[in-house]
C-alpha cells in the first residue's frame, strides 16, 4: 500500500510495534528444552491481548501463530513438538494485523550457547538488513536493495538465498510490490515510490542459495541443508530515511 496519510502511519506503526514486540518476548524467553509450540504460544498469546491477530494464521490458515524454523529449515516452521536444543541456530518471524493493518518482522538467533560460525552469519544479516535500511529512499530503484543484499552476502563468504523475497505490505500482509529480490536483477525497473510499505527481509546462506518445500506442505529448508539466517523490518519509505515500523 501507499501510506500517506497521518491516520495510515499510526496505524502501522501500532501494528509494526506489536510484532517486534511479540517478536522481543519470544527471543528473551526461547530456552534450551521447551518446544517450538510453547514458545509460539507465548507470542501468539501477546498478540491477542495486544488486540491483534496472527497473520499467518487468519490469511493462509498457517497451523502456528508465528513461524519457527529451525535449521536448515530457514522459513515458514511450523511450532510444533521439536525440543529447542542448546546452541540451535533459529528463526522466528512475526506477522500480525492491528486494526485492518499488518505488520511484519524476523529474527534469526542461537538458542543457548553461541558458536562463532553462526554468530558470523548472523552479524553479517542483521548489519545487511542495517545497511539496507539506509539506502531505502523514494526515487531510489527498488532493486537497489537486491543489488546490495547479493553484494554483502558475497563480501561475507556467503549467498543470498534467491527463492526468498521480501514484499509490498499494508492492509493486506502481501500487497504490492510483490517480491522486494534479495539478488541482483537488471531488469528490475521498479523504483520506490514515497509511502511504499515494504517488508524488508535479507536472507544469507553457507550454502548454494535455494530453497524446497518439506513435505508439511510449509517449512523451506536449504536445498543442500546448510544454514541460513534471516532478519527483517517492516518500513515507509519516504523522501529521506524510511520510517522503520518494527520497532519495540
Ligand atoms: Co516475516
Ligand atoms: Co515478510
Amino acid at each position: 500500500m501507499i501510506a500517506n496519510t497521518d491516520k495510515d502511519i499510526k496505524a502501522l506503526r501500532a501494528a509494526g510495534r506489536v510484532c517486534a514486540q511479540a517478536m522481543q518476548l519470544m527471543m528473551e524467553s526461547a530456552k534450551p528444552g521447551m518446544t517450538t509450540l510453547e514458545l509460539d504460544q507465548i507470542g501468539e498469546k501477546f498478540l491477542k491481548k495486544e488486540g491483534a491477530t496472527s497473520a499467518p494464521r487468519a490469511m493462509y490458515n498457517f497451523p502456528g501463530g508465528t513461524c519457527i524454523s529451525v535449521m536448515p529449515v530457514i522459513a515458514h516452521g511450523i511450532p510444533g513438538n521439536h525440543v529447542i536444543q542448546d546452541g540451535e541456530l533459529i528463526n522466528i518471524d512475526v506477522s500480525a494485523e492491528l486494526g485492518g493493518y499488518f505488520g511484519d518482522t524476523g529474527a534469526s538467533m542461537v538458542v543457548g550457547t553461541p558458536n562463532p560460525e553462526y554468530e558470523k552469519l548472523l552479524t553479517a544479516t542483521k548489519e545487511t538488513l542495517n545497511k539496507v535500511l539506509t539506502l531505502v529512499q523514494a526515487g531510489k530503484p527498488l532493486n537497489l536493495i537486491g543489488k546490495t543484499v547479493q553484494q554483502e552476502a558475497n563480501k561475507n563468504g556467503y549467498n543470498p538465498i534467491f527463492d526468498l523475497t521480501g514484499h509490498g505490505i499494508g492492509r493486506q500482509l502481501h500487497d504490492k510490490p510483490s517480491a522486494i529480490y534479495n539478488f541482483h536483477k537488471p531488469d528490475d525497473r521498479r523504483i520506490m515510490d514515497k509511502g511504499m510499505v515494504l517488508a524488508i527481509e535479507p536472507f544469507f546462506t553457507t550454502g548454494q542459495g535455494h530453497v524446497v518445500e518439506k513435505a508439511d506442505g510449509w517449512s523451506l529448508k536449504t536445498v543442500d541443508n546448510t544454514i541460513a539466517a534471516q532478519f527483517e523490518h517492516t518500513v515507509i519509505v519516504t523522501k529521506d530515511e524510511p520510517i522503520i515500523l518494527t520497532l519495540p
